[in-house]
């Protein structure tokens, strides 16, 4: 593996949660790095999801009392101490050699909830028993229902306490930044989850047939695989990836739990808007009590703030977390979580918000019409 190990110390110069993004630039192989940061096709929702913060400012508040302020929120029958969720994310062996073992360490210590992927570098059982209580595992939908049923079967005996369906990455187009810098995953890189179950082989495709909708596209989750989903498991089910207002609504219909408002961190459909920008829109069609979360794109506390003015309960992190792990380990991941929650609290004690609740689309107002 040709990550070099991270220093388990905190590096000097460490200001906010957005320098852990300046020093994995020094702390990852080129290639590595490109696979992370970059999206599919040419970047563009990468972008948009970042280029969506900037949209609004923040409204200070003056003379209001703030000093029984907290960030602590009820999520998913839990009490959480800030709304930082650490998100699913593929390979965490590219980021550093105890993968997300050291995330899961980093989550026991700040209370924050965690999200393993089903393509971990680590088994879910190994993330449970580094991890605190508040964890969901994120599921991709196996070709072969019975291992789908024993992905299950493990999420539940090992105390996980959702699941997190992933919708929106059937089909992921390449990205050019990671072909240009040449990355190319390492042998080492397995999906520790998947080891045990013997890998199909496609089907020859008949003639005429599309290598996209016959093709890549034959096991993608439908309506019918959730409603499947939802009578197999007795854990909650969240639904990640929605963009559209109408599907959020179809969802909460169907019996998700709740969704996440995601673009994939731009490594979807290329070209789909920012997923800040849907927030409103979703939270509109869902209703007020439903449960929403987000991610795409946050890399402060005053961009988690934006998010939940929009209409997120808590917000996911994706490529902050991997750059806190290539930096500086658990430490860095628990340092970065650290530091966020002391921006967002920063920010809402200026904005005058004592409680998250008290954090609305009143606490914006557009850099530009809209
Ligand atoms: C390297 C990488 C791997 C990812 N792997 C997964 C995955 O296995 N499952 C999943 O649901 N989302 C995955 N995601 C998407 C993240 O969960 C999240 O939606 C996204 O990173 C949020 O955007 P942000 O990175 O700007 O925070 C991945 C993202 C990255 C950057």
């Amino acid at each position: 593996m040709s990550t070099p190990p991270a220093p388990e110390r905190i590096p000097p110069g460490i200001a906010n949660a957005l320098d852990y993004e300046r020093l994995a630039a020094q702390a990852l192989p080129a290639g590595h790095l490109a696979y992370i940061a970059g999206g599919s096709g040419e970047d563009l929702t990468v972008s948009a999801n970042r280029a969506a913060f900037g949209r609004w400012a923040i409204l200070p508040r003056v003379l209001r009392d703030v000093r029984a302020g907290h960030t602590r929120l009820a999520l998913n029958g839990a009490t959480l101490p800030h709304p930082f969720v650490l998100a699913p994310v593929a390979h965490g062996l590219l980021a550093h050699p105890q993968a997300e073992l050291a995330s899961a360490r980093a989550a026991q210590a700040t209370g924050a909830c965690i999200v393993p992927s089903t393509l971990s570098s680590r088994t879910l059982e190994e993330i449970a028993a580094a991890a605190g209580p508040a964890r969901w595992f994120q599921l991709y939908l196996h070709p072969d229902p019975a291992h789908t049923l024993d992905l299950l079967a493990r999420a539940e005996a090992a105390g996980y306490q959702a699941i997190v369906l992933t919708v929106d990455a059937s089909l992921q187009l390449a990205s050019r930044s990671a072909l240009a810098a040449g990355f190319v995953l390492p042998r080492e890189c397995v999906a520790a989850n998947l080891a045990r179950y013997p890998q199909a082989c496609a089907p020859a495709l008949p003639e005429g047939a599309s290598r996209i909708f016959q093709g890549a596209m034959r096991h993608a989750p439908t309506w019918d695989s959730l409603q499947w989903l939802l009578a197999h498991t007795r854990l909650p089910v969240w639904v990640k990836g929605v963009l559209h207002p109408e599907d959020a609504l179809l969802l909460k219909q169907a019996g998700a739990a709740g969704i996440v408002v995601s673009n994939h961190g731009g490594r979807g459909l290329d070209g789909s808007p920012a997923s800040l920008s849907m927030l409103p829109a979703v939270r509109a069609a869902v209703g007020a009590d439903y449960p929403v979360l987000f991610d795409g794109g946050v890399r402060s506390g005053a961009d988690a703030f934006k998010a939940l003015a929009l209409g997120a309960n808590a917000v996911l992190l994706g490529r902050l977390q991997l750059y806190a792990l290539a930096v500086a380990g658990a430490l860095g991941v628990a340092h970065m979580l650290q530091l966020l929650t002391e921006e967002l609290q920063a920010t809402m004690a200026l904005a005058g918000c004592a409680r998250l609740c008290e954090i609305t689309p009143d606490s914006l107002i557009p850099t530009y019409p809209c």
